[in-house]
């Protein structure tokens, strides 16, 4: 074996040699050359790397995960479809868009956002959308629109989950609150049944401490999150049955009956509430935030910390002391700059609690009806390879991975 003075290789039955011939050596055109032993090592060694990349990069793809711009190659234009159906609808009903941010979120927290919530109940099942707790949602009807329009741009690729979640998206930038860059490639689940609503979601007058630690326990959010979320009321209604127990008769009445009402809620509010809210009304609707009904913004912070937050869980926020400081920060800051943390706490919290239970890759289905789960046998194949690819395409590692792997092989060629 013949080694020059300038080898830095050192292997015993080797002929690592640079910058010279050597007898029964393979040399490369940079001048480094290897016995036939050692170059067929180096070829194995090179499949081997090579083989890992694949296998890496197939598992990545399995397990496609949610991401901004899932639907970039297979359907470029959704977001903005949604976002144009989505000014049309509320450009002509401005009110829609409290419900449909609502609905996201009860989706959401009942097995994850994967659009149970828009299910039918079935002659064997009763579900979500009929259990007690949501009795109140609306905006169902718009899903079904901005789906229906998706579904003519694009057949079958987009879920009736990421339609929810865009058109949630979508009311909060058009109420004039934060662009939220939404993930997406959620799939839809099939199930969906009323009996699982009650134990992930807060009960009608809960107390802080149960609503913190239920987020906590169910969905891994924090008491921030609780305070930044529950910012959501600031656009929205609520029905008269939700806010009278707070009105009338309030914790049973006691000598003063009827007249007792909620001494945490501010007088001149509760009459101003009475007279829209009369005993016995259980359907008028409400302004969660009356100063500024349709608008997203901190404000309603200024409410709840002046005893004017509408719902029993509103006011609460003041009882904890994380979630009152939260209430108390945001509703002293002053303009401009007054929505700025908000907005991005909110756009946080929103995207965390929008990644809850979601279904990717090959995990549920793109539902044809929003309401119904597809038939047996339904053929949904395409949509599924079309959504993986798209995974594909976004993986930076196992392509570099796959690089490196073939420069590897090239170099032992
Ligand atoms: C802390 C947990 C929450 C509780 C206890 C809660 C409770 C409620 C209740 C009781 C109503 C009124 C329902 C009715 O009277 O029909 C309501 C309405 C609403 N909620 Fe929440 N909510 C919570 C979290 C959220 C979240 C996370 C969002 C969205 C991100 C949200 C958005 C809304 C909206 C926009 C409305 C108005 C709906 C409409 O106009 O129809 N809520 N919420």
């Amino acid at each position: 074996m013949q080694m020059s003075t300038t080898t830095t290789h050192h292997r015993s039955s080797a002929c690592i040699v640079i910058n010279s011939t050597v007898p029964g050596c393979i040399c490369n055109i940079q001048g480094w050359c290897w016995s036939s032993e050692q170059r067929s090592d180096m070829a194995s060694s090179a499949v081997l790397v090579l083989v890992l990349c694949v296998i890496l990069m197939l598992q990545q793809a399995a397990e496609a995960h949610l991401q901004v711009g899932a639907y970039n190659t297979t359907c470029p234009q959704a977001e903005e479809v949604v976002f144009q159906e989505m000014t049309a609808i509320l450009g002509k009903s401005p009110d829609l868009a409290g419900p449909v941010l609502r609905l996201f979120s009860v989706d959401c927290f009942v097995g994850g956002c994967e659009a149970s919530i828009l299910l039918d109940s079935t002659a064997g099942n009763t579900a979500e959308k009929d259990a007690p707790l949501n009795r109140g949602v609306r905006g169902y009807e718009v899903v079904d629109a901005v789906k229906a329009k998706l579904d003519a741009a694009c057949p079958g690729v987009v879920s009736c989950a990421d339609t929810l979640a865009l058109a949630a998206r979508d009311t909060i930038r058009l109420s004039k609150g934060p662009f939220i860059p939404l993930q997406t490639g959620r799939r839809d689940g099939n199930r969906s049944v009323a009996a699982d609503v009650a134990l992930s979601s807060p009960a009608p007058g809960a107390n802080i401490t149960d609503i913190i630690d239920l987020f906590a326990t169910k969905f891994n959010l924090t008491a921030k999150d609780v305070a930044v979320l529950s910012g959501a009321h600031t656009i929205g209604k609520a029905r008269c049955s939700t806010v009278s127990p707070r009105l009338y008769n309030f914790g049973g009445g006691g000598q003063n009956g009827n007249a007792s009402s909620d001494p945490s809620l501010d007088a001149n509010y509760t009459a101003t509430l009475r007279g829209v809210c009369k005993p016995g009304d259980n359907a008028t609707l409400v302004d969660l935030d009356p100063v500024t009904p349709a608008v997203f913004d901190a404000g309603y912070y200024a409410l709840v910390a002046g005893n004017r937050g509408l719902l029993s869980t509103d006011a609460a926020l003041l009882l904890d002391p994380a979630t009152g400081a939260y209430v108390a920060r945001q509703a002293n800051a002053t303009a401009p700059n007054d929505n700025d943390e908000f907005f991005a706490d909110f756009a946080d919290s929103f995207i965390a609690m929008s990644r809850l239970g979601a279904l990717t890759h090959h995990k549920g289905e793109i539902r044809a009806v929003c309401s119904k789960v597809n038939p047996p046998g339904a053929n949904d194949d395409a949509a599924a390879n079309a959504n993986a690819a798209a995974s594909y395409h976004h993986q930076p590692l196992g392509l570099g991975l796959l690089l490196a792997g073939a420069l590897i092989a090239l170099q032992a060629l």
